[in-house]
């Protein structure tokens, strides 16, 4: 896809690979909306882009998506390009049952549901469009997964999935289905639950932003990213020896 001239909406696009990619869409002068949950933290990051807008959703909720669209339709309806960015990583332990809280669901309700509910809600803006693209953000974690994370990579998978069966619905319109499958990236996701940070490399969130738009310019519907390249090709050739790696059994 070219990239100037859009109207963008990224979803969770206040902080980490959102912010990034808002970023560098707005440098290359698209209209570029960002939402999260947190008002002060969209804020705060579209403060530094004059013109850049925000406004407060969460991908999780029903009513926010449909406010969202009714929003979106009446000042920008000229949108042509949604990035479900939007996603938390958790780390529920199957082993300690007990410990298995509420928030149980909730990687599904936003990683996987509200990628759904997304593409279902704005649909119908983007098919008006003479050329548009719907954008998911899976996970090299959707090739193989990385134990400690089950539900996570469980959400990843789907994405993908869902992802390669909506192109193939959508190959008669005038929307583009992409995925971009990020690698451990700088940023922070997964640290919810108090724990600093997870011992996986993680890419340099500038370098995540300058390939990714690089891969977006090439037109490949499929982008994995930086050692996600890697794990993909591992996890087809020799999906036990990719596990083994990700997932090195201690004791
Ligand atoms: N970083 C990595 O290593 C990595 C690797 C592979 C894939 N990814 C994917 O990249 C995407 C972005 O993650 P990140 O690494 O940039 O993490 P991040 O810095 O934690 O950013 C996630 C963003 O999503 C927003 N968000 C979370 N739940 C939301 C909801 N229900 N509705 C709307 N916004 C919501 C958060 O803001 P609020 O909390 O204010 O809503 C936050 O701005 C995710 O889909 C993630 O799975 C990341």
């Amino acid at each position: 896809m070219k990239l100037t001239g859009h109207t963008v909406l990224i979803t969770g696009g206040g902080t980490g690979l959102g912010s990034g990619l808002a970023a560098a869409f707005h440098e290359r002068g698209n209209k570029v909306i960002v939402t999260g949950r947190r008002e002060k933290v969209i804020r705060d990051f579209a403060d530094k882009y004059p013109g850049m807008e925000t406004i407060v959703s969460d991908v999780a909720q029903e009513g926010d998506v449909q406010s969202l669209f009714q929003q979106i339709s009446e000042r920008h309806p000229q949108l042509d390009v949604l990035v479900n960015n939007a996603g938390i990583m958790q780390w529920p332990d199957f082993t300690k049952p007990e410990t298995l809280n509420d928030g149980l669901f909730d990687e599904i309700e936003i990683n996987l549901k509200g990628v759904i509910r997304m593409t279902a809600v704005f649909l119908p803006l983007l098919t008006r469009q003479n050329e548009a693209a719907l954008i998911n953000i899976s996970s090299g974690l959707a090739y193989m997964p990385l134990a400690i994370s089950p539900i996570y990579c469980s959400t990843k998978a789907a994405v993908h999935s869902f992802s390669m069966a909506l192109r193939h619905q959508l190959r008669k319109s005038s929307v583009r289905v992409l995925e971009v499958a990020p690698p451990g990236v700088e940023s922070d996701l997964g640290k919810t639950d108090g724990v600093a940070d997870r011992d996986f490399p993680r890419m340099k969130l500038d370098d995540f932003v300058k390939e990714t738009m690089r891969a977006l310019e090439s037109g490949k519907p499929e982008m994995p990213i930086g050692q996600s390249k890697m794990l993909r090709f591992i996890s087809r050739f020799a999906p036990s020896l990719a596990f083994g790696i990700l997932n090195p059994a201690k004791g």
